[in-house]
C-alpha cells in the first residue's frame, strides 16, 4: 500500500538557533497509512508542533527545512501557492490546542462553517453548505439549536468540538490534532477524542494525534512514535511498544504514567485531620458560601432557527442550585 504521509530525513532549524547548529526536528523519517491512527507523543519542546506545522508547510519561510515530505506522492515542499491553499483544509486540516486560535470571536458558529466550506467550495450554494455544516455540528454532538451563537457563549470543550467539525467539514484525508485536549479536563478529552478517532474511523481519515499523554495515544490509535530531542527515538504498534519499549524515555514515559494509574485507583480516603479530633471542635464560619446558585441562558431564535426549528427557545442550565460551602484554610 501507497504512505498517504511519507516524511523521510526531514530536518528543521528555527533561525536563532541555527548558529547553535540546533535542529528542532532532526533527522526524522515517518509515514502514514491511508486511515491510520499516529500517535506522536514526546516530552515537552522535543519539536512535536514543529514536525507536524512541517507536515503542513506551515512553518515561516526564515526557517530551514532539510528532507522530503510527499503527501499521496506529491512533494509538498514543491506545491505552488493555489494547490498549498487547496492541500490545507481538502487534504489536510489542523487542530490546535487553543480552540480560539482558530475561531473569530466575531463571528458565529454557523457561519465559521459556512464560510469555510464557501472558501473552498465557490460553486456550492448556501442552503446546501448550510445543511453540511450542521450534519457535521451534529457529528461532534453540537446540536444545531446552537448554531447562531458565538464562541464566547459556549464552553471550552464545545469550542474544541467545533474546532474538530471545521476540521471535518471538507472531508480532508489528514487530521493533525495538535494537544487538541490538552486544556480539558480527563473526563471530556476522552469523550472528544472517543468522536474524532470514531468520525476518523467512519470516514477513512488518517490521524496524527500529537500529545504528551500516552495513556489517551494507546487507547485512540493504531501506531505509536515517540518523539525525544528532535528525533523519533521509536515508533511501532501501540501493543509493541506498551509491552516491550525499546527506547529509555519510552520506559520513563510509561514508568509515569503506569504511577499516575496507580495513584488514581487508590481509594480516597478522607481522614479527620488530628487536630480535628484532639481539639474542641470550633465553630468556623465558610469564608465562601454558595446557595442554590442557578445561571440558566436562553438561546433567542434567529430568522434560520425559526426556518430550522420552527422557531422554539431553548433553555440551557449551565449551572443548576449548586450550594458549596468553603472554610478558612481548606
Ligand atoms: N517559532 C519558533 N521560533 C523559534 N524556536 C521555536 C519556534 N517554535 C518552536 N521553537 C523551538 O523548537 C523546539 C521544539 O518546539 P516544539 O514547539 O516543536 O515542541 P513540542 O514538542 O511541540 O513541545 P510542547 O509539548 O511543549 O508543545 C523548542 O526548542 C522550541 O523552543
Ligand atoms: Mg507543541
Amino acid at each position: 500500500m501507497n504512505s498517504l504521509l511519507d516524511i523521510k530525513n526531514l530536518r528543521v532549524a528555527y533561525p536563532e538557533k541555527r548558529g547553535k547548529s540546533h535542529w528542532a526536528v532532526n533527522n526524522v523519517s515517518l509515514t502514514l497509512q491511508p486511515g491510520e491512527k499516529l500517535g506522536l507523543v514526546g516530552e515537552s519542546g522535543c519539536g512535536k508542533s514543529t514536525l507536524g506545522r512541517a507536515a503542513m508547510r506551515l512553518l515561516p519561510k526564515s526557517v530551514q527545512v532539510e528532507g522530503s515530505i510527499t503527501f499521496g506522492g506529491e512533494y509538498i515542499f514543491g506545491m505552488n501557492p493555489s494547490r498549498l491553499r487547496k492541500f490545507r483544509g481538502e487534504a489536510v486540516a489542523l487542530v490546535f490546542q487553543d480552540p480560539m486560535t482558530r475561531l473569530d470571536p466575531l463571528m458565529t458558529i454557523g457561519d465559521h462553517c459556512v464560510e469555510t466550506i464557501q472558501a473552498h467550495q465557490p460553486n456550492i450554494s448556501k442552503s446546501q453548505a448550510q445543511q453540511k455544516s450542521i450534519e457535521t455540528l451534529e457529528a461532534v454532538n453540537i446540536p444545531a439549536s446552537r448554531w447562531s451563537q458565538y464562541p464566547h457563549e459556549f464552553s471550552g470543550g464545545m469550542r474544541q468540538r467545533v474546532a474538530i467539525a471545521l476540521a471535518l467539514l471538507l472531508d480532508p484525508k489528514l487530521i493533525v490534532a495538535d494537544e487538541p485536549t490538552t486544556s480539558l479536563d480527563v473526563t471530556i478529552a476522552s469523550q472528544i477524542l472517543g468522536e474524532l478517532t470514531r468520525l476518523c474511523q467512519e470516514r477513512q481519515t488518517s490521524l496524527l494525534l500529537i500529545s504528551h499523554d500516552l495513556a489517551m495515544v494507546a487507547e485512540y490509535c493504531d501506531r505509536i512514535a515517540v518523539m525525544y530531542g528532535g528525533e523519533i527515538v521509536e515508533t511501532g504498534s501501540i501493543k509493541q511498544v506498551l509491552h516491550n519499549p525499546q527506547h529509555e524515555y519510552t520506559k520513563s514515559l510509561f514508568q509515569a504514567a503506569l504511577h499516575i494509574q496507580v495513584v488514581e485507583s487508590t481509594p480516597a480516603q478522607i481522614q479527620p485531620e488530628k487536630s480535628e479530633l484532639t481539639e474542641a471542635p470550633k465553630i468556623l464560619k465558610p469564608i465562601l458560601q454558595v446557595k442554590n446558585l442557578q445561571k440558566h441562558y436562553t438561546l433567542e431564535s434567529n430568522f434560520i432557527e425559526q426556518l430550522l426549528f420552527s422557531g422554539k427557545s431553548k433553555l440551557i442550565k449551565a449551572v443548576d442550585g449548586v450550594n458549596l460551602d468553603l472554610y478558612p484554610g481548606k
